[in-house]
This record gives structure tokens, sequence and C-alpha cells, in this order.
């Protein structure tokens, strides 16, 4: 595996095997792995000849009191990771690189960022997608893979993509998940011991509404109010949002009758958890 830490070596890197034809796989990550991410670059290897895994650390789209500065992170860890998954190149490129001086140009998509992480994180939506066009212009990947885990991110791209006509395959898969449930995320590191005893109550939650759904519930406020009720049971949790949308549109529904997430983000001790189940 290459590591290549400016964008002209990467275009070099990259331009004679676009031109051989070679079909380019890309993984944007923000680093400190793990097996979701692993998940991810695993298919883009079987799927590609070339897979190329960007980490950084992307400042704009984290608010000003959030975790930028103690966000995780461990390259030697993640280069080993990555070596051994076999991916070709690691773009690690350092902020100046991205965001030279006097930068000024930013990417909104807009509908599908009003509910759910676009309405309680002023500009993170705006941070990604402006972060995610510029590795999509520099790597010029054919396949690109997104995990369910971040659904509106991974949908707001998807958007992104056929707005600006962007000749890129997008892949949403399967969220993984730790034995006990939790879904898999950088994050999770921030978690004592305790916490991470409790964290698992989210996935309970939404699989408790996936039954009842199953059982014949399907009105949403009633679904969002088992997963409410259930996670009200831990004191610790501060609930940021818990909704069901419609999969195309992400606005409410409320009956689930075409295929929907129902999603939820909680602060636990000051780490934000966030997950979702599809229903349909
Ligand atoms: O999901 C992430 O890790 C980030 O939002 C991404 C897509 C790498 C953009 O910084």
């Amino acid at each position: 595996m290459l590591t290549i830490e400016t964008i002209e070596k990467l275009k070099t890197a990259l331009k004679p095997l676009k031109m051989q034809g070679k079909s380019i796989g890309f993984v944007p990550t923000m680093g400190f792995l793990h097996q979701g991410h692993l998940s991810l670059i695993e298919q883009s290897i079987a799927d590609n000849p070339i897979t190329v895994v960007s980490i950084f650390v992307n400042p704009a789209q984290f608010q000003p009191n959030m975790d930028l500065d103690r966000y995780p992170r461990d390259l030697a860890r993640d280069t080993a990771l990555l070596e051994k998954a076999g991916v070709d190149f690691l773009f690690f490129p350092d902020v100046t690189e991205i965001y030279p001086e006097n930068y000024q140009t930013w990417v909104e998509v807009y509908q599908l960022t009003d509910l759910l992480d676009g309405a309680s994180r002023a500009g993170y939506f705006k941070g990604i997608c402006t972060i995610v066009l510029k590795l999509f212009n520099i790597v010029q990947p054919d396949k690109t893979y997104f995990g369910q885990k971040d659904i509106q991110q991974a949908r707001v791209i998807q958007k992104m993509i056929a707005d600006l006509h962007l000749d890129i395959d997008l892949k949403i898969l399967p969220i993984i998940r730790e034995n006990d449930g939790l879904a898999m995320s950088s994050r999770n590191s921030y978690l004592n011991e305790k916490d991470r005893k409790i964290a698992p109550l989210l996935y309970k939650a939404l699989c408790e509404a996936e039954k009842r759904f199953e059982q014949g519930e399907h009105r949403a406020n009633k679904l969002i109010q088992i997963v409410h009720s259930i996670l009200s049971q831990e004191s610790a949790f501060i609930i940021d949002y818990i909704d069901i949308v419609d999969a195309n549109t992400l606005q409410r529904v409320e009956q689930v009758t075409n295929t929907a997430y129902l999603a939820l983000a909680v602060d636990l001790h000051g780490t934000r958890l966030i997950d979702n189940t599809q229903y349909l």
C-alpha cells in the first residue's frame, strides 16, 4: 500500500491506472478504523482492481463545541489494518492541503438535510458534502462505499452525486454491530465501562419497535413512542431525536407504508451515538 499525502501525487499515481481502464473503488473515512469501515473496504476490494481509502478528520463537519480535538486518531494501527485488508492507496492529507488559506467554496444539499442530524448539527452536512465532493474530484472513483449507520449522510451524498451529474456508483452497506448490538463507531472508544454497558439499549429499543411493526403497528408515532419509553428508562441518555423518515425524501411519515428508517441520536455523557433500522 502506498500512503500519499498530497493531491498532486495521488492524482499522478492514479492517472495511469485510470488510463488502463481500471475501476477505482473509494472509501472516505476519518480513521480510527473498525469492522464497519473494513466491511466497506472489503466490498471495494471485491468490486474493483484498485481501492483508495482516505483518512482525514474533516474540521468543517465539527461544530465549534464538538470533539474535533479529541477525535480518536491512530495512524499506525489504521495503516496496519489497511495493509492487511489489501488496500492499494491511503490518502492522508494535511488540513492545509484540503483547506488552504483563503478557502471559500462550499457544497450544500437542502431538503434531505432538514431533519435528523441536519436539524441538530448546524453546518454538518455542508462540511461533509464539501469534503466528499473534494475527495471525489481528487480520486475520481468509479464506485464509493458508505455505511447505513450514517444513513442520512449516505442519502445526502447519493443526492449530491445525482444532482451534480457525477459518474460515481454509491453503495450503502449494512450496519456492523458489536455482539451486544451496539453499532460500531469510532466514537464508541469514548465510552467508559459503565456507559459501554448502557449503550446497547439503543439497538434493543430499535429491535422492540421493529417487533411491534412486524406485529402490525405501522403508526410512526406509536413506534417512536416504543423507542422513547425504552430509552427513557436510562436517565443517562439525553435524546436528541427519534424519527421515522421516508427512505427517499428523509421527511417524516405518519404511517410506515414504504421503505423508511427509524433513526435516533442520543448523547451519553458527552458521546454522541446514532443508530437506525430500515423498515420494508
Ligand atoms: O463518515 C465519515 O467518516 C465522514 O463523514 C466522511 C464521509 C469521511 C467525510 O468526512
